[in-house]
């Protein structure tokens, strides 16, 4: 098993100098078009999943009660429209988060608005929520069915002005909760005007109010409760993570999502794409995130589950995220530079500090490590 998924990765280090070959954006769209019809030759998907999904340990964790066959989980803004969902869960993923979705669809901003930092593993992006609109990610969604559990992360226009925020957050939410299995909110993208400011005291509180007296009335509608994640910036200081903990606490949020990417530059005075416009992801944002995931535990205490997302590139940057707070993790960026090899590599690397501990599950694993640390 081993043996197959480092051929895997092997491969994929071969294979990516011709794709980074290509500007980001094109080499990203064509792999996964490519995957995505390669799925219509019979026998594709069973030979992807032989590859990576079938060999994956049991690694089950339940979060915000839903049952997760692993923590790994692919972070938003990869498949914005729900294109590629059968070709994405056989890469192993646990969960797949879609989106950022807007009520209406919009082309984000100009290209080139994606640039790779190789020498440091990082991404920036300004894609400025390009998709396709709720509705035609609903009707893509329905049209492959759900291959695992899905969260449907949601945003607002461009054009909303952003006094009027709620209203797309709540037809966005109106339009995704029968299809989702949880829904994200994304008030945390740098790349459209004014969403940060979502996260300031007030306009959180009544953002998060409104949603939660919507989603009660959609879980009688349906007659399914769908829990809400909150997706927010590493870019926030003490005070401010205190004040979203509190809100969180106060409204019951499902969870927190942490983080989006930066918008600052943290040691890359070497790197001159470092001055492009946009949010930064991968290897260095990883301290950052995993700092706030810290921060954020100790007032959520355990009360409200985090999603830990930001430069994991293996299972040791995984198990830190998990050991500072984090219930599931998502991974992006280390996807792009690591190939689809990377989500059986954590699983596993996961799987085998269970193992080694002794512990029956991994929140029991990453409980004594968090009190081991914390004595
Ligand atoms: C090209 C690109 C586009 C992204 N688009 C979105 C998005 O639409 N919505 C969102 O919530 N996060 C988006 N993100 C942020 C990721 O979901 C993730 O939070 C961030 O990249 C940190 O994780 P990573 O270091 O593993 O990439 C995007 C990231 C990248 C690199």
């Amino acid at each position: 098993m081993r043996s197959t998924n480092m051929a895997t990765r092997a491969s994929y280090r071969l294979l990516r100098p011709l794709l980074f070959w290509l500007p980001p954006e094109t080499s990203h769209r064509l792999i996964f078009t490519l995957l995505r019809f390669s799925y219509h030759v019979p026998g594709a998907g069973a030979f992807m999943r032989a590859l990576f999904a079938r060999r994956l340990p049991s690694l089950p964790v339940s979060v915000m009660g839903l049952h997760f066959s692993n923590p790994v989980g692919l972070a938003a803004g990869l498949d914005k429209n729900a294109e590629y969902l059968r070709p994405l869960a056989d890469f192993g993923f646990g969960f797949l988060e879609v989106g950022t979705v807007t009520p209406r669809p919009q082309p984000g901003n100009p290209r080139p608005r994606m640039f790779r930092l190789t020498r440091h593993a990082a991404i920036i992006n300004r894609m400025g929520f390009n998709n396709v609109g709720v509705y035609r990610l609903i009707t893509n969604l329905v049209s492959q069915g759900k291959p695992c559990l899905i969260g449907i992360n949601i945003g607002k226009n461009r054009d909303t002005p952003v006094e009027r925020a709620i209203e797309d957050y709540l037809s966005a939410l109106q339009a995704v909760y029968g299809h989702a299995d949880y829904v994200a909110v994304n008030i945390s993208s740098p790349n459209t005007a004014g969403l940060r400011d979502l996260q300031n005291d007030e306009s959180l509180d009544a953002l998060l109010r409104t949603l939660k007296v919507e989603q009660a009335s959609l879980a009688q509608q349906h007659g399914r409760y769908v829990p809400i994640a909150l997706k927010i910036a590493p870019d926030l200081d003490d005070t401010q993570i205190a004040a979203i903990a509190r809100r969180v606490l106060e409204h019951r949020f499902d969870a927190v999502i942490a983080t989006n990417t930066t918008i600052t530059r943290p040691g890359l005075t070497d790197e001159p794409l470092a001055a492009e416009t946009g949010g930064l992801s991968g290897r260095p944002l990883k301290p950052l995130s995993t700092e706030i995931i810290r921060k954020l535990y100790a007032q959520l205490r355990g009360k409200v589950p985090i999603i830990g997302v930001g430069g994991i590139e293996n299972a040791d940057d995984a198990w830190e995220k998990l050991v500072a707070g984090a219930d599931l993790i998502q991974i992006y960026t280390g996807l792009i530079y690591e190939g689809p090899g990377i989500v059986s590599e954590i699983v596993r690397g996961l799987a085998d500090r269970l193992h080694a501990a002794g512990d029956n599950n991994l929140t029991e694993a990453v409980a004594h490590a968090r009190n081991q640390r914390a004595g």
